[in-house]
């Protein structure tokens, strides 16, 4: 695996590879890589000829009062668990690689920027639409691979590859969870022993969401209530949002008829998490 930190550097390489008619293959990561990250490596290596990978912790996508500065990094673990998985490049470039002095230029998908966790974090986003556009331009990938774990970002992005028309595909892959339901995040480094268990939560009120659909609820308010009666429970728990949408436009929707999300961003403690779960009638 070769480690690229230059933008001029990633292009030629990659250029080579177009020119031997090679897929491309990229998953954007910011890093501190668990299993998620590396189902997404995986499906990549399976699906195209050449895999990249970056490491990025994005600034454009942190608020001022967020967690920026402590977020979890760790590349020389990074880069032996990718070498591991046979992944071919590695791009980690440097904030003012991607964002040089006096950069002005951002990328805005509006209304389905402002829903679910954009109303907590605004400007998010904008920060995730922005850096993947330049990753894309940057690396010019046939196939890209995002999780369902963000699941408004995924579809954002969806959106911004259609309306751009770029030329991406983008494939959207399973939440990977531990053994007892908690969705693998980076951010569950932060939570202490105790928080660790009341995270159980999130999923927990999902998998009771999914029950009740199973059992002919479909009213989204009975279940939210639900849902909210449930982790206000838990008394390291402070609700963020607990919400069930349409899958597509990330609208509430008042009755789950066919298919429907349900999203929900806690927070444990200071942790702020998030986890969802698509609601089916049809199963
Ligand atoms: P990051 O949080 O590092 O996640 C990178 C990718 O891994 C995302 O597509 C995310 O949805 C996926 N992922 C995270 N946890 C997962 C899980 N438990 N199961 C499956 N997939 C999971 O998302 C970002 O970085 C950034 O916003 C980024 C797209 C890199 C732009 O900066």
């Amino acid at each position: 695996m070769k480690v690229i930190k230059k933008i001029d550097e990633v292009r030629r390489v990659i250029s080579g590879i177009k020119s031997q008619g090679k897929s491309v293959g990229f998953v954007p990561t910011m890093g501190y890589l668990h299993e998620g990250h590396l189902s997404l490596v995986r499906e990549s290596i399976r699906i195209a000829d050449v895999t990249v990978v970056s490491i990025f912790v994005n600034p454009a996508q942190f608020g001022p009062r967020e967690d920026f500065d402590e977020y979890p990094r760790d590349l020389d673990r990074d880069s032996e668990v990718l070498k591991k998985q046979g992944v071919d490049y590695l791009f980690v470039p440097e904030a003012d690689e991607i964002y040089p002095q006096g950069y002005k230029t951002y990328v805005e998908v509006h209304d389905l920027q402002d829903k679910l966790c954009g109303r907590s974090r605004p400007g998010h986003f904008r920060g995730v639409c922005t850096v993947v556009l330049k990753l894309f331009n940057i690396i010019d990938p046939d196939i890209s691979f995002f999780g369902q774990k963000d699941y408004q970002q995924a579809v954002i992005l969806k959106r911004m590859a259609k309306e751009l028309n770029l030329e991406v595909k983008i494939d959207v892959m399973p939440i990977i969870r531990e053994g007892d339901g908690l969705a693998l995040s980076s951010r569950n480094k932060y939570l202490t022993q105790e928080e660790r268990k009341a995270a159980l939560v999130l999923s927990r009120s999902l998998e009771e969401a999914k029950s009740m659909v199973g059992k002919g609820q479909t009213n989204s308010a009975t279940i939210i209530k639900e849902m909210k009666e449930m982790i206000g429970r838990e008394s390291l728990a402070k609700i963020d949002y607990v919400e069930i949408v349409d899958a597509e436009n990330l609208d509430p929707v008042a009755r789950v008829e066919k298919e429907a999300l349900a999203a929900v961003a806690v927070f444990i403690g200071k942790v702020r998490l998030i986890d969802n779960i698509i609601l089916s009638t049809e199963e």
